[in-house]
């Protein structure tokens, strides 16, 4: 007869990995169990999305120039409002908000750490009940605690993060994260409403079968990216070639599949934008730390995402992540193939 294993909720786990963490203990513990929460109400309306009236366009433009839907908005709220109260963050930059949000007063007032955050990711794909996801990204803040934060505690390169994490809004939903001393994955039991580790020390394989970039814009790919997708499509059995497309257009559901059975995930600069598409503080660096921390690897095609030296908050960047051997293979071609910068 199996043995029944343990059931260890995010919580417990947080408590028994505090020693994981260098500075002091209830802090980034506090702020996970906060983040954890606006998770789960955040899920809760993903779920009703399609039931009640709370899809569709608000009719804003968000600063990156996209249309706002409400349910960014929500998820959104809900994160800050989460954190607000929480008391250990004091200020947000987030894909919502042009400017960075300021935590002041109250028990905020001497907090530590700033978050970035992509509240709602893969918004396109609300509307059709497909994957999306949160992501965020934790760093200590540089300024002092007797003054308010500003945009330059934002201004560190990846490796200086403290945690990271995603959520995915799934078939189940998941919550996925590191501090630094490997990435474990939680799921959603919407029975007791908590999340449950399933899936400890997760890594992900050196190589893989699928590559997933957006195939539509291939005209306008450098040519190290045109090369390599060519590379991925001829048949080679020792390298277990041609590879297979999957591209679902929500990074964190197409990240989350590539860890889990290996793969490579590509958003290159285009002609119409050459710095990609992704947003270095809260799409690419707190996913470049969790790939490091699994045994993968990620780059803008040529430095190591981790060690870019941001200057604006909502900085693109291109991003080539996934499993190690082909993160390194696309770097090949786009060393032979292309001339980039950084
Ligand atoms: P967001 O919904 O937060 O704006 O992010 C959308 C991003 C990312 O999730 C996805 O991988 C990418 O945009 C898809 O872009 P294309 O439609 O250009 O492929
Ligand atoms: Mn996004
Ligand atoms: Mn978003």
């Amino acid at each position: 007869m199996n043995e029944k294993k343990r059931v260890i909720t995010l919580g417990q786990f947080i408590i028994e990995r505090q020693a994981d963490f260098p500075y002091a203990k209830g802090e980034l513990s506090r702020l996970l169990r906060d983040i954890g929460i606006a998770a789960k109400i955040v899920n809760r309306e993903v779920n009703k999305a399609g039931l009640v009236d709370i899809i569709g366009d608000m009719g804003g433009i968000n600063v990156q120039g996209e249309k706002v839907k409400k349910l960014d908005v929500f998820a959104n709220d809900q994160f800050i409002s989460a954190l607000r109260s929480g008391g250990e963050c004091c200020g947000i930059a987030s894909e919502e908000n042009e400017e960075i949000i300021l935590i002041e007063g109250g028990i905020s007032q001497d907090a530590k750490y700033v978050i970035a955050i992509d509240p709602l990711d893969g918004s396109s794909n609300i509307d059709v009940n497909v994957s999306i996801g949160t992501i965020f990204s934790i760093y200590r803040r540089n300024s002092s605690t007797n003054d308010i934060c500003n945009t330059n505690d934002f201004m560190q390169p990846g490796t200086l993060q403290v945690a990271a994490g995603y959520i995915i809004y799934g078939s189940s939903t998941m919550l996925v994260y590191t501090t630094g001393k490997g990435v474990n994955g939680f799921t959603l039991d919407p029975s007791i409403g908590e999340f449950c580790l399933s899936h400890p020390d997760m890594k992900i394989p050196a190589s893989g079968k699928v590559y997933s970039i957006n195939e539509g814009n291939y005209v306008h790919f450098p040519d190290g990216v045109k090369q390599y997708i060519k590379y991925c499509q001829v048949e080679d059995k020792d390298t277990n070639r041609p590879y297979t497309s999957r591209y679902i257009g929500s990074l964190v559901a197409d990240f989350h599949r590539n860890m889990i059975k290996g793969g490579i995930y590509i958003y290159p600069s285009t002609a119409k934008s050459p710095n990609g598409k992704l947003r270095l503080l809260y799409e690419c660096n707190p996913l470049a730390f969790i790939t490091e921390q699994a045994g993968g690897k990620a780059s803008n095609g040529k430095s190591r995402i981790l060690q870019l030296q941001p200057d604006e908050i909502h900085q693109r960047s291109p991003l080539f992540i996934g499993s190690f051997e082909m993160v390194e293979k696309a770097e090949e071609f786009m060393l032979k193939y292309s001339q980039i910068e950084a």
